[in-house]
Order: C-alpha cells, then structure tokens, then sequence
C-alpha cells in the first residue's frame, strides 16, 4: 500500500454556546508506507487535534481522511474502529494509561481490542525495550511521568500496527529514554510498509523525520523534506519569530 493516510480539505471547529473556534483550516497532507513525519509547530496551533482526526478519534467536520485505504469519515463507527484496532497505533500527549489495570495490562489492551492475545514474554520483551524491564505489575499511578509515557510508547506498538501517531513521545523524558523511544519509531518507519506520524516540540526529534510539517492556526504552513533541527527552527522563526521561539526546544 502507497499511501497509508491521506486528508484533504479537514476543517475541524469547537463551538463554545455562540463561539465557534477553527482548530484544522482547510489541512491536506498525507504518509507513505516506509515515511516518518513530524509535526511541529506552536502550542495550540491544532496538532494534537490534526491527529486525533488522522487516528479516527474525532471526526472533523467537513473534508476527507482515507485511513488504510478506508475513508474513515464516511465509514460508520465500527468500521473505523476496527481499522483503527487493526492497523493503527496511539501515543496520548498524556499518555492515557488505564489506571485501574497494570503495567502489563495496558500493553497487552489494544491487542486484546483486536481480538488477539499477546504473549507474556512479547509483553515483557517489549517492556524491556523501553527500559521498563520487570514493571509489568506496576500500577501507572505509581509511574513516573517518563515512565508512563514508556509504557504508553511499548502499548502502541504492541499490536504490530501500520501506523503509529505519537503525540509528543519524548515530552517527559530524559536524553537517553527519549532516544530510545525516538529509535524504535524511526525503525519502525525505516522498512516499507510501516510509517509514523509525530507531533513534538523537540526540534532534534523532529530532524530524525523524513519530512517535517510545520503547522501554525490550523494550517500546515511549510513542509521540508529531511532537515536539521537549525533549519526546522529558521523555517519556524520565518513563519512566526516569538511564537516559534517559544514554542520549540533546541538541545
Ligand atoms: N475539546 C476542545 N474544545 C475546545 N477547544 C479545544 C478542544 N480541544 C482543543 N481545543 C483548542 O484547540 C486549539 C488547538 O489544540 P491542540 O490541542 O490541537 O493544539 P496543539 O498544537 O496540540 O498544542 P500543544 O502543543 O500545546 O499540545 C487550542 O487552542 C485548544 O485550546
Ligand atoms: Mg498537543
């Protein structure tokens, strides 16, 4: 498969009693089998929301999302749900683990959704790649920030999924986590078929993308192939200089 998701013309706004809020203006973009592209951008210039639309977790209001090759806007409920526990993988910005199950058990969860088991060594390998060995009965309120959000990187990719939407993977975590965490997504994406879409203000993590996406009010702005972090921040300080400077992280 060529393309593993595509939006056209997405317009997504909330409406607060009279006022209504354009969060997507008009986004076309989309990923190929084998891409990793990242999103950055200012702090409530709509990623997260761009993502949750691309996953099939909220609905936009007018355009197109071909998921997979299904066209998840049109599709009904359950359909986009299974496309969603079949070939899609999530990283939450807050990691939204389920508080009242373990560690092991929330990796194991989406697996479950799709109606697979898996075993226990695949789950605590996987908790071993990410530097959470032996966690497995742990209970996510007794988590570190960091750690959480290894949990919720290792339950993402549980599954196998196509596709994985991080949002913001390495906020909480340190140098070496992140880069642990940043080199399982990019080898993810480094055969054919599978792809990654991540959201971060992180400007070195956005660099390991084949693409960078640069959003500002809901829109996609720039787009630039394989870059430096130096030339995501320039493109960024083009865009908008305070903002940009406020919203990116340069180690
Ligand atoms: N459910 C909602 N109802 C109303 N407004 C919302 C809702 N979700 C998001 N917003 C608003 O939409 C805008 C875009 O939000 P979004 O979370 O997509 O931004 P973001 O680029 O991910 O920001 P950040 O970098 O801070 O995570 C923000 O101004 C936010 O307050
Ligand atoms: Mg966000």
């Amino acid at each position: 498969m060529g393309i593993l998701v595509e939006a056209r013309g997405v317009r997504k706004s909330y409406r607060h009693g009279d006022l209504s809020t354009e969060l997507l203006r008009r986004v076309d973009m989309s990923v190929s089998a084998g891409e990793m592209v990242s999103i950055v951008g200012p702090s409530g210039s709509g990623k997260s929301t761009l993502l949750y639309c691309l996953a099939g977790l909220e609905v936009p209001d007018a355009g197109e999302i071909h998921l997979m090759g299904v066209d998840i806007v049109r599709a009904r409920r359950g359909e986009s749900a299974k496309v969603r526990a079949r070939h899609v993988g999530f990283v939450f910005q807050q990691y939204n683990l389920m508080p009242s199950l373990s560690v092991g058990e929330n990796v194991s969860l989406p697996e479950r959704f799709a109606g697979r088991r898996v075993s226990r060594k695949d789950m605590c390998d996987l908790l071993e790649r990410v530097g959470m060995g032996g966690k497995e009965h742990a209970r996510p309120a007794d988590l570190s920030g960091g750690e959480a959000q290894r949990v919720a990187l290792a339950r993402a990719v549980a599954s196998g999924p196509d596709i994985v939407f991080a949002d913001e993977p390495t906020g909480a975590l340190d140098t070496a986590n992140g880069n642990v965490v940043l080199d399982m997504l990019r080898a993810m994406a480094d055969g054919e078929s599978r792809s990654v879409v991540m959201v971060t203000h992180d400007l070195e993590a956005a660099a390991r993308a084949d693409r960078v996406l640069v959003m500002r009010d809901g829109k996609i702005v720039h787009m630039m192939t394989r870059s430096t972090s130096r030339e995501i921040l320039a493109a960024m300080e083009k865009m908008e200089p305070r903002e940009a400077a406020e919203g990116a992280m340069l180690r």
